[in-house]
């Protein structure tokens, strides 16, 4: 999933578009580039990162205020400076950036080779290039709207050409695309966090659209060319929320972000005295949430592994079955949804392109949505029937932390207000972001056990119930980031096989926060320490519960005290921790990890 911008105005383009791929990196960091018209176009692009491009980068060479710029994430072509964006035509007078996928980029390049064009790298984009020499006749966003029925697949596209010099032409289908609209200049970027530094008024394209932007203004024509006119809307946070500040990393910021961002979750939600949820913003009612007859989670990642805490809590609430589906398998497995089912979609960039397929699937069904999401005025936002935001704020690092647990705390927060079994859900939920503080003081010991076993090159976490989801999300966390080989299981499944991987000195992760289930998760532990493996628990820091688990652990780490449901959610915080600190331990780019991007936008 690239990132890509743009920009026409009155100012030097060089470093508006350096600044946008800064922002827009952690969507893709395998290389960068950037076209700048001044009468001529200039290109310059690398394989590497942005800084490399802006080190390499001659303001007196790039001079111009249109530009555009981009940073990838590979899928069609090896990473190198000949397949880095952007991709020009024949002439070298025009340029294009592309995020998503061209599926008929082969059949159109036979074609266009067929002509006499020459190519130079190995991408689908290059083709758009092409067809775009081909098609322009001297109106370049003509010209895209023509190419952009030629082509199949996901796109956000920018071109810019030397013929037309202060024309910025947009498209989009399939892959996100905002506009950001300033006085006497105009930014387009593939998420908000590239036009923030300009402007906090924003346009987001739709699925079929096309746009001119000039420095006077934007004009904006759907897939049949008809003109659009749409108020743009105001992006509710500032462009620091997106600086690292104290931090190194972003993901240390927002994993000390999380007691805030719960708060921000809970705000207006739940009623301070009585504790009483209400989720009316929805536009859903209890009455209609409770007349479906099953519910099916859909998402992906660290959003699939909150649907799977969702799971217990909605079909506990709802006394129906719950089920929670891998969606691009939900997608392609003839799901056995119609309208008595409500498919609840989760995801934190609502940009996934294996999640829009999921509910798009559904919907075709008869299946209305629930979306639970964070990024405001995102695909998945506009496509489903109703909208839970979880009210994160930006989240920049690829690892998802403070989304997942606000993911969680909106999924406790509908159990409780769709169907209320009178527990005392949202006074206890009030108490989490406290219990969150308290539990982020544990940093300096989970250092330490990190720095212990950030030298393994395997790992296995271990729980039962919601223990069990949530190490799932532990082993993810380690995997992704300090690309130690990290597997979680069901604690009562390890002795039907994966024990015999446990040998001495192995280290093996437990969660015990369950109180009904820890006797039976002592007794797994037990298991693995009868194989010689070395054991990090993470366990109510009160006893009795304490006193029965801390000794079968190496490393002990308690919680606070807290009501047994937000167990689970404090438990993610040291191992989102123990993540961090081994990934640093081993040297790894923690915000940036290898092979990976923080919103998936192609299936
Ligand atoms: C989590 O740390 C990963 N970045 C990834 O698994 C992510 O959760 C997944 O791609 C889903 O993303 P979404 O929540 O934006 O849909």
């Amino acid at each position: 999933m690239c990132g890509i911008v743009g920009y026409v105005g009155s100012r030097p383009a060089l470093p508006v578009l350096l600044g946008g791929l800064r922002r827009l990196e952690y969507r893709g960091y395998d290389s960068a580039g950037v076209a700048v018209v001044n009468h001529r176009l200039e290109v310059l692009k690398t394989a590497g990162r942005v800084e490399r491009l802006a080190r390499m980068a001659d303001p007196s060479r790039l001079t111009g205020e249109l530009g555009i710029g981009h940073t990838r994430w590979a899928t069609h072509g090896a990473v190198s400076d000949r397949n880095a964006h952007p991709h020009v035509d024949c002439t070298g007078r025009l340029a294009v950036v592309h995020n998503g996928i061209i599926d008929n980029h082969a059949e159109l390049r036979r074609e266009l080779e067929a002509r006499g064009h020459r190519f130079v790298s190995d991408t689908d984009t290059e083709v758009v290039a092409h067809l775009l020499e081909e098609l322009d006749q001297g109106d370049l966003v003509a010209a895209l709207r023509e190419a952009t029925r030629r082509l199949r697949g996901s796109w956000a596209l920018a071109v810019v050409s030397a013929r037309q010099p202060g024309v910025l032409a947009v498209a989009r289908q399939d892959s996100p695309l905002v506009i950001g609209l300033g006085d006497g200049q105009q930014v387009v970027g593939s998420d908000v966090t590239a036009v923030l530094d300009l402007t906090r008024r924003v346009l987001y394209l739709r699925d079929g659209e096309v746009a001119c932007l000039t420095a006077e203004g934007v004009t904006v024509w759907d897939a049949d060319g008809r003109r659009v006119e749409r108020a743009p809307t105001e992006v509710p946070w500032e462009a620091n929320a997106v600086e690292l500040g104290p931090y190194e990393h972003f993901m240390a910021k927002e994993i000390f972000e999380q007691p805030q961002a719960v708060r921000q979750a809970l705000a207006g939600r739940v009623e301070p005295g009585s504790g009483r949820v209400d989720l009316r913003e929805t536009g859903l009612d209890p009455a209609t949430f409770q007349s479906f007859q099953r519910y099916v989670i859909v998402a992906c990642g660290t959003a699939w592994h909150a649907g799977l805490v969702g799971r217990h809590l909605l079909q506990r609430a709802t006394g129906r079955p719950v089920s929670v589906e891998i969606a691009s398998e939900f997608r392609y497995g003839d799901p056995l949804v119609d309208s008595s089912t409500l498919t609840v979609a989760i995801s934190q960039s609502g940009e996934t392109a294996d999640t829009l397929a999921a509910v798009r699937e559904a919907r075709r069904r008869g299946s209305p949505v629930l979306a639970i999401v964070n990024v405001e005025g995102s695909s998945l936002a506009r496509e489903a029937d109703w909208v839970l935001y979880t009210r994160a704020g930006p989240e920049v690092a690829v690892a998802s932390t403070k989304a997942y647990l606000t993911q969680v705390v909106a999924l406790h927060l509908l159990a409780a207000w769709a169907a209320p079994r009178g527990e005392d859900t949202g006074l206890s939920l009030l108490q989490l972001p406290s219990r969150i503080e308290a539990t982020l003081g544990l940093d300096p010991v989970v250092q330490e056990v990190a720095r212990e076993l950030a030298g393994s090159e395997h790992l296995f976490y271990i729980g039962r119930g919601l223990d069990y989801a949530v190490a799932l999300e532990a082993a993810l966390k380690i995997k992704e980031i300090s690309y130690i080989h990290a597997e979680a299981y069901a604690a009562g499944e390890l002795k039907h096989g994966t024990l015999a991987l446990i040998e001495p000195g192995r280290w093996v992760v437990a969660l015990a926060t369950q109180r009904s289930l820890s006797a039976k998760t002592a007794g797994n532990v037990a298991e693995v320490s009868a194989r010689g493996a070395r054991v990090v628990m993470v366990g109510p820091g009160t006893s009795p519960a304490r006193s029965e688990l801390e000794p079968l652990a190496d490393r002990y780490l308690p919680l606070p005290e807290a009501p047994e449901p937000l167990l689970p959610m404090l438990a993610v915080v040291p191992m989102q921790l123990l993540a961090y600190h081994a990934a640093r331990a081993r040297g790894c780019d923690v915000d940036r990890p290898r092979n990976l991007a923080k919103s998936v936008t192609v299936e």
